[in-house]
């Protein structure tokens, strides 16, 4: 597969970094982090998961590669959303700006097990979060534990701007929630909350170390705490402060992103960073993938209502590909149906989408997808065109882990059952591939004064290789 050009700018030292307590993961967060899973730690091993799960990807690489419409694989990763409500207003996300395109109500722990039960064994990864702020749900630290007995990699990513008790901390801890994601756009209150309204800098921080005291007493590594610097322009001079104080603040590491901005967060001063590599919006827009859209074979998002969307980016309740799953199989009755094929059909077709220069609109997070017509499919126009190869990114961590153990196993079965789920899978390239798509085509360089001023600012933790 062609590694799309924009993405691969943005794996270099060049363009962005991400800075950990110690060296984890060769991986950088994209721009489009906004509900990307993002850096794991993947020194925890291979997971272990049966062999049909390793087969199953392979079953749904051949199914994508040969565009069926009709997929006879089942998803690999899952998105599922504890809660459609927030306490914060963060003005470029439609659950802070209240657009009530989705209820506000919070996922049933019956259609969560139900979920859980069908895809379990297949998942690989589970994004615990999209729309709404997950650790307001009350069973949030049991929803992850239910989870792990399918050695999933569980990610979730949480404002933290919450009275959350000691021992609802514990209970997270304890859940095995590999990593949790910390939106914390600034260095001081007033310049955190600018963008997270509301949203107490201090509650933040507190929780974040009472985090990493509890992991200490349990002697326990996991989870990992990253830090989600988003930038703007009203806070992209705190990026290398903010770079030196992430463990002082009690994260584990840290990210910059480039960041949505909307006409509300405009209104109020909010807009894109004037850094090339932190603007999605940039003057040479961002190329699109040639494949087909990698999560119609590979990923499916379950909201609290009981709705299936086709991936992450679908804003509104009524672009979901079904209106309620619940009681029904999904795989065997949601997973193939009409709309589902359809929307395979669409992107399955030669250069639908591929290679094109995208312009985002300024309309936050894809705000302008919601649906103006009935019966219209999201995949039509859309509103993520640029992350569509989001599965064969989390497709390449599981191959790494897999060509890690087949290298330096301890045990011979170990390296064995390792070499056997690879061929299962087909053989992906994992980290080999990118590697090579990278050393063919350098990324233009990118060198303005603040640019490099910001880049390879001297001390802390350092950025990539
Ligand atoms: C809608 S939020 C829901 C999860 C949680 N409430 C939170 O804020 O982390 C989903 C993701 O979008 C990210 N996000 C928020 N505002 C963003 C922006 N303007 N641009 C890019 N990502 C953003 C958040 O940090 C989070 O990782
Ligand atoms: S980005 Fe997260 S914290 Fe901010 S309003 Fe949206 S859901 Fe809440
Ligand atoms: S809306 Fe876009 S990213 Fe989402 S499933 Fe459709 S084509 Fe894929």
């Amino acid at each position: 597969m062609v590694e799309c050009e924009w993405r691969r700018a943005l794996v270099t030292k060049e363009t962005s970094f991400v800075a950990h307590s110690r060296p984890v993961v060769d991986e950088i967060v994209p721009t489009y982090e906004a509900c990307a899973g993002g850096v794991l730690d993947y020194t925890l091993g291979m997971q272990q998961k049966p062999l049909k799960a390793y087969a199953n990807v392979g079953l749904m690489r051949l199914a994508r590669r040969f565009r069926s419409s009709t997929n006879p694989a089942r998803p690999v990763v899952a998105y599922a959303e504890p809660t459609l409500y927030c306490n914060l207003g963060c003005p470029a996300c439609p659950t802070g700006l209240k657009l009530d395109v989705r209820p506000r109500v919070a996922m049933e722990f019956e259609w969560y097990r139900r979920v859980l039960d069908e895809l379990g064994p297949y998942l690989f990864f589970l994004n615990l979060y999209n729309w709404g702020e997950p650790l307001l749900h009350k069973q949030f630290p049991e929803m992850v534990a239910y989870a792990k007995q399918w050695d999933i990699r569980v990610i979730a990513s949480s404002n933290l701007s919450l009275p959350l008790e000691r021992e609802y901390l514990e209970r997270l801890v304890r859940s095995g929630l590999d990593k949790l994601k910390v939106g914390m756009e600034g260095t001081s209150q007033e310049e955190y909350a600018r963008y997270r309204v509301r949203g107490n800098f201090d509650l933040v921080t507190g929780n974040m170390r009472t985090i990493q005291e509890i992991k200490r007493e349990l002697g326990l590594r996991t989870p990992k705490i990253l830090i989600g610097f988003h930038v703007f322009e009203h806070n992209q001079h705190s990026v290398q402060e903010a770079r030196r104080r992430y463990r002082e603040w009690g994260a584990d590491g840290i990210s910059f992103a480039a960041s949505f901005v909307s006409e509300q967060a405009e209104q109020q001063g909010i807009r894109p960073s004037t850094i090339d590599a932190f603007n999605l919006y940039r003057a040479a827009g961002l190329e699109t993938s040639r494949e087909p859209c990698s999560w119609l074979w590979g990923a499916i998002v379950a909201n609290p209502s009981g709705s299936i969307s086709p991936c992450c980016g679908v804003v509104d309740e009524r672009s979901d590909f079904v209106r309620d799953a619940r009681g029904k199989s999904i795989f065997g009755t949601v997973w193939n149906n009409a709309v589902y094929r359809r929307a395979r059909r669409i992107t399955a077709k030669p250069r639908a989408h591929g290679g094109r220069r995208v312009h985002l609109p300024r309309d936050g997070m894809q705000l302008s997808s919601i649906p103006t017509r009935e019966r219209e499919l999201i995949c039509e126009r859309c509103p993520i065109p640029f992350r569509q190869d989001y599965v064969d990114r989390m497709v390449d961590k599981v191959a790494n882990d897999v060509i890690t153990q087949m290298r330096h196993g301890k045990r011979l079965r170990i390296r064995l059952r390792a070499s056997l789920a690879f061929v299962l899978m087909g053989m992906p390239k994992g980290k080999r591939r990118r590697a090579r798509a990278d050393d063919a085509q350098p990324p233009e360089p990118r060198d303005t004064e603040r640019e490099r001023l910001l880049l390879t600012g001297a001390g802390g933790a350092s950025g990539r290789p």
